[in-house]
C-alpha cells in the first residue's frame, strides 16, 4: 500500500518536474513535451484558441520511413509556448489502402484554422497519394468539432480547376498568363494543369482580420506560389487566386500580417536540404507581392541556419511579437528532426531574423 503511494507520488513529482523544466527556447535542441519526449510535430502549424496555443505537425517515426505518414498529424497544447502537452494524434492515417490518406502516403505541413461561422476546426495539408511519390500534389482537408480532434478527412484535390488567376490594377503584364502561348516554364505548367486543377504542395493557411481565409501553396511543379481564397466554411476554394513570384521555386510559405501589411516568408526548393530563405511584402493580400530577399542575418544566414520555414506565430497579447518557426529536417532519421524558433526583428517594415542559441519571450517589448 505505502509502496504504491510512494510510486504514485514519485510519478507525479517526475511529471511536475518534466513539465516545469522548459523555461526558454533553445533552437535546434531536443524539445521535451510534458512526458519528456521530444515533440513530434514537424512542418507545423499553430492555432491560438481559448487562450491556448495548439501545435499541429507531421508525426514522424524513426528512419527514412518516417518521411512518409505512418501515423498522422500530432497535436500539442501550451499556455506559455515553452511547455507543450501531448494531445495525441489529431488526424490519423487510414488502414484502408484505398483511402486518400492511406498509411504510408505523404501528408505534410498540416495547418489548422477555426471557422467562427461554422464552429468547426479545419485542417489543411499537402497530400501525396500512397505509392505515387510527389506526383499527386494535392491539397487535403479534414474537419473536427474539437480543436485537438479527432479530425475527419473530407477530400483531397488540386485546387481551382478551370480557373484563371485574378488580375487587378497591380498585376503586371508579365504576371498574366496566356495559355494559347505560355511564355515560360511556369506558365506552361499552369496551363497544363488548368483543366484538372493546380498542383498544391508546400503550404500554409492564413485567416485575415475579416475572417477570410487563404491557402498559399507551391504550385506549377514548385515554380510558383499560389495564394487562393477559401470558401466561407474554409473547406474549399472559391476560384479566386493569384500567382506569386512566378518561376522562382518558392517553398515552405509562412504568411502573417503586421500593422495592416502582409508578410510572406518562404524558402527555395532543395528538398530536405536547407537553402536561403526569402521574404515578400504586400499592402493587400492580392498583391503586388514584393520580393525582399533574405531575411536571415549573420552566420548561417544563407542556409536559413540549417532549416526551412513552416510558420510565423504572432504571440498573443504582445505588439510586434512574431516568432519565425522552422524545421531542421533529418531525412535519414525523420523523428529526430529539430525545430527552431527565432524572434522576428522589425526595422520599420523590414524583417530580420538572427540566430540565437537560447532566448525568452521577454525579447519582445510588451
Ligand atoms: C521540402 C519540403 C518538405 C518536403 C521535402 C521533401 O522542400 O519543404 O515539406 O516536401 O521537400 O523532399
Amino acid at each position: 500500500m505505502y509502496r504504491k503511494i510512494f510510486i504514485l507520488l514519485m510519478g507525479v513529482m517526475q511529471l511536475t518536474w518534466v513539465a516545469a523544466q522548459v523555461k526558454m527556447f533553445t533552437p535546434g535542441k531536443l524539445w521535451p513535451d510534458n512526458n519528456g519526449v521530444h515533440i513530434n510535430a514537424h512542418g507545423g502549424g499553430f492555432l491560438y484558441f481559448n487562450e491556448t496555443y495548439y501545435w499541429f505537425g507531421e508525426h514522424k517515426i524513426e528512419g527514412k520511413k518516417g518521411n512518409s505518414a505512418q501515423v498522422g498529424v500530432h497535436c500539442y497544447s501550451s499556455k506559455d509556448l515553452y511547455n507543450w502537452k501531448d494531445e495525441g494524434i489529431a488526424l490519423a492515417v487510414s488502414n484502408d489502402s484505398t483511402s486518400d490518406i492511406a498509411k504510408g502516403c505523404i501528408l505534410e505541413r498540416p495547418k489548422v484554422v477555426y471557422n467562427k461561422k461554422t464552429g468547426k476546426f479545419v485542417m489543411w495539408f499537402h497530400l501525396e497519394l500512397l505509392g505515387k511519390g510527389y506526383s499527386a500534389a494535392r491539397a487535403g482537408v479534414a474537419v473536427s468539432d474539437h480543436v485537438t480532434g479527432p479530425y475527419t478527412f473530407l477530400k483531397s484535390y488540386r485546387p481551382n480547376a478551370g480557373k484563371m488567376p485574378y488580375y487587378n490594377d497591380v498585376t503586371t503584364s508579365s504576371d498574366k498568363v496566356n495559355c494559347d502561348h505560355p511564355a515560360n516554364k511556369s506558365d506552361h505548367f499552369f496551363c497544363r494543369d488548368l483543366p484538372g486543377g493546380q498542383m498544391a504542395r508546400d503550404m500554409t493557411v492564413f485567416v485575415d482580420d475579416d475572417g477570410k481565409a487563404y491557402h498559399i501553396f507551391s504550385s506549377e511543379e514548385n515554380f510558383t506560389l499560389q495564394l487562393a481564397e477559401l470558401t466561407d466554411d474554409y473547406t474549399g476554394h472559391t476560384g479566386k487566386f493569384i500567382r506569386i513570384y512566378i518561376g522562382h521555386q518558392t517553398e515552405a510559405p509562412a504568411l502573417f500580417k503586421r500593422n495592416g501589411k502582409y508578410y510572406l516568408i518562404g524558402s527555395g526548393c532543395t528538398g530536405w536540404a536547407p537553402n536561403t530563405a526569402r521574404w515578400f511584402t504586400a499592402d493587400s493580400i492580392w498583391g503586388q507581392w514584393i520580393y525582399k530577399g533574405n531575411p536571415c542575418i549573420g552566420p548561417g544566414a544563407d542556409t536559413t541556419f540549417g532549416g526551412q520555414s513552416t510558420y510565423v506565430l504572432p504571440v498573443a497579447g504582445k505588439k510586434d511579437a512574431y516568432i519565425f518557426i522552422a524545421d531542421r529536417w533529418m531525412p535519414n532519421n525523420a523523428i529526430d528532426g529539430r525545430y527552431f524558433w527565432l524572434p522576428i526583428e522589425f526595422k520599420d517594415d523590414e524583417v530580420e531574423i538572427r540566430w540565437k542559441d537560447s532566448w525568452k519571450l521577454d525579447v519582445f517589448k510588451k
